[in-house]
């Protein structure tokens, strides 16, 4: 069961499917980020109302095997209907096209809810959290990359403090990766995350340390990101998975919960650039209304874009 609560679930699917509804031929939709399943659990739902119904395809995928493992039993009636083909790969790896059997079929919708999970943040063995005790890890997939720990083990200091400026746009950077040098250089670098957040803490005037947000909200952030190279997975993302992916008059839909994200897949939807395969649905984020906020907190800093590729193209 997951605890995971999709974000903007009618705006998704009203956005990136209603258009095609009536498609007259079968179609593929594909979720970048199953993770719970919410908005993948939405498609399937959708595409069974509608003329064409079951021969409409879902391709889901995830670079962590537990979201991939609870998917496949939450979903096993779809998968066995041959509705929805479950992907285990950082979703950079559709920059090699769909699964065999799929390529051909128009791709008219593609989401990405970009991040880690409810479920993936409350794990403490992923050290995620700054709040649950677990290992200094941060990998979404822990077969792929470097940990947080190892990161903080091995780089210089100037690198740390660069990373947790431009990743976290913490203004202690420099303090912080000092320090970190110095407990490691005294052979005492935490190895939790709860050793780390008080290590962060302690280089925070006292006021700070007791404010709404958590001293350590920002080198959290900054860490997670690095660690699971979250910006050159957009990246690709934009300037090649969706270009490549997405038949012309299909649509991208993305969700992501801060700047530096917004601020590329604001740039890359604009259709500014004359290249731009892009025209843009929404002119402005869209963002979660005051209900949902009550029942999600998560909810609050995701902006939602919806693009829809030229057919010029
Ligand atoms: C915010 S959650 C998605 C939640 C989902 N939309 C739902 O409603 O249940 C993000 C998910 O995307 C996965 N993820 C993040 N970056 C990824 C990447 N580059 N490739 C594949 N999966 C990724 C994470 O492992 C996580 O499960």
């Amino acid at each position: 069961m997951t605890r995971h609560i999709p974000i903007l679930l009618e705006e998704i699917v009203e956005g990136l499917m209603v258009p095609f509804v009536r498609s007259p031929q079968p179609a593929v939709f594909v979720d970048c980020t199953l993770g719970g399943g919410g908005h993948t659990g939405a498609m399937l739902e959708r595409l069974l109302a509608t003329p064409l119904g079951a021969a409409h395809q879902v391709v889901s995928v995830d670079q962590d095997a537990d979201a991939i493992a609870v998917a496949t039993r939450r979903f096993a009636g779809p998968i066995s209907e041959g509705r929805l083909r479950l992907v285990h790969s950082r979703f950079s790896g559709l920059a090699g096209g769909l699964p065999e059997e799929l390529r051909g079929m128009p791709v008219l919708g593609v989401l990405a809810d970009l991040g880690f999970s409810s479920d993936q943040i409350d794990s403490p063995e992923r050290g995620l959290s700054f709040r649950l005790e677990g290992p200094l890890d941060m990998r979404l997939d822990p077969s792929k990359g470097r940990t947080a720990r190892q990161i903080l083990a091995t780089e210089p200091e100037r690198s740390i403090a660069d990373l947790l400026w431009t990743l976290g746009e913490e203004r202690l950077s420099r303090k912080i990766a000092h320090r970190i040098v110095q407990a490691r250089s005294a052979g005492q670098l935490p190895d939790t995350t709860t050793g780390l957040a008080a290590l962060v803490a302690g280089c925070f005037p006292p006021p700070a340390r007791h404010g709404k947000i958590h001293p350590a909200t920002r080198t959290f952030q900054a860490l997670r990101i690095a660690v699971n190279d979250e910006l050159g997975e957009l990246d690709v993302l934009l300037d090649v998975v969706l270009p490549s992916l997405v038949s012309p008059g299909g649509r991208a839909a993305l969700l992501s919960f801060h700047s530096l994200e917004d601020r590329r897949i604001k740039q890359a939807f604009s259709g500014k650039q004359e290249s731009s395969p892009w025209t843009p649905v929404t002119r402005k984020p869209v963002e979660a209304g005051e209900s949902e906020l009550a029942a999600n907190p998560r909810a609050r800093s995701a902006k939602l874009r919806i693009a829809e590729k030229r057919i010029e193209n």
